[in-house]
């Protein structure tokens, strides 16, 4: 399985604040946020990666994560010019794709909590799978409708009167017929290659799934000022409270088994001090201890 991180866009809502660095870039709490998507896909098994930003953002990003040898990936970079659509990253990554099932993830969204994304990874053998989100503005979003017995009977992109609350999150699983399929959209009467047109057509087929987040999982949205503010508060709570760290690439990487404990400890050694290293400091003290 593939891993796309998409992290283009305008980011106009967080306009200053993008005004020089993408909104993938914005520090959430004590990290840039494309730590935290990249983090989700880790933890669900995910080592091979294409990041694909604008032309005039992406050298931010190969400074940040580089070729990710050292967290025991591979990261390649391709460069959307314009935001013609989330659909779009499939044509971009094509070659990256190759023959392989891929999973889409979106550069500014967090998850936290549970194990359902490992399960549904551990579960894809072919098809789609997506899920369903319970939020309050289902309007801003793909909405998922149900039918009685909890299947997925249709979804419709940012619709006047939703038919359900379910909103689709940025993650998105899907087999390698997700190239031809977007291949073949048409641009939306908003000029894009929408991603609900590649679910709808899943759908059609009869090979789509659509898992419901439950109640203990939190999706968060930093496309605002004050949903940025929002998500930072929010790890910055969980963090405290519990002492451990959520988005953190280098203890996913190490707990996934894709570096070893030596190769962390290194790591860690070329971090400068601060919180972070402490934390990995930490990691890496517990798990000599358990040795
Ligand atoms: P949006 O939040 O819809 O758009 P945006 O990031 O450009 O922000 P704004 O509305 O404030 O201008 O996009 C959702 C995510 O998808 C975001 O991470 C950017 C990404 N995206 C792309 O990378 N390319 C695209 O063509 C589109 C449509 C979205």
């Amino acid at each position: 399985m593939k891993g796309i991180i998409l992290a283009g866009g305008a980011g106009s809502r967080l306009y200053p604040l993008t005004l020089v660095a993408s909104k993938q870039l914005q520090p959430v709490y004590d990290k840039p946020m494309v730590y935290y998507p990249l983090t989700t896909l880790i933890e669900s098994g995910i080592r091979e990666f294409c990041l694909i930003s604008t032309p005039h953002d992406l050298p931010r990003f190969k400074q940040l994560l580089g070729d990710g040898s050292a967290w025991g990936l591979t990261i390649e970079y391709r460069e959307q010019p314009k935001p013609a659509g989330i659909a779009q990253a499939f044509l971009i990554a094509e070659s990256f794709i190759g023959s392989d099932a891929v999973t889409l993830i979106l550069g500014d969204n967090i998850f936290y909590g549970g194990d359902t994304f490992q399960r549904a990874f551990a579960d894809f053998k072919s098809g789609a799978t997506i899920f369903g989100y319970h939020v309050n503005d289902p309007e801003r979003y793909g909405v998922v409708e149900f039918d009685a017995a909890g299947k997925a009977v249709s979804i419709e992109e940012k619709p006047k009167s939703p038919k359900s609350n379910y909103a689709v999150p940025g993650l998105y699983i899907f087999d390698n017929e997700v190239v031809a399929i977007s291949k073949a959209l048409k641009p939306s009467a908003r000029g894009e290659l929408e991603i609900t047109a590649v679910n709808v057509e899943y759908l059609r087929r009869g090979t789509l799934r659509v898992h419901r987040l439950n109640r203990g999982f939190a999706w968060l949205d930093a496309g605002t000022s004050s949903s940025l503010h929002d998500a930072s508060a929010y790890v910055q709570t969980i963090e405290k409270r519990a002492g451990i760290k959520i988005g953190c690439p280098e203890e996913s990487a190490f707990r996934q088994g894709f570096v070893s404990l030596a190769q962390l400890d290194e790591l860690v050694g070329k971090i400068p001090n601060c919180e972070y290293r402490d934390y990995l400091a930490a990691v890496v003290a517990e798990a000599k201890r358990l040795k």
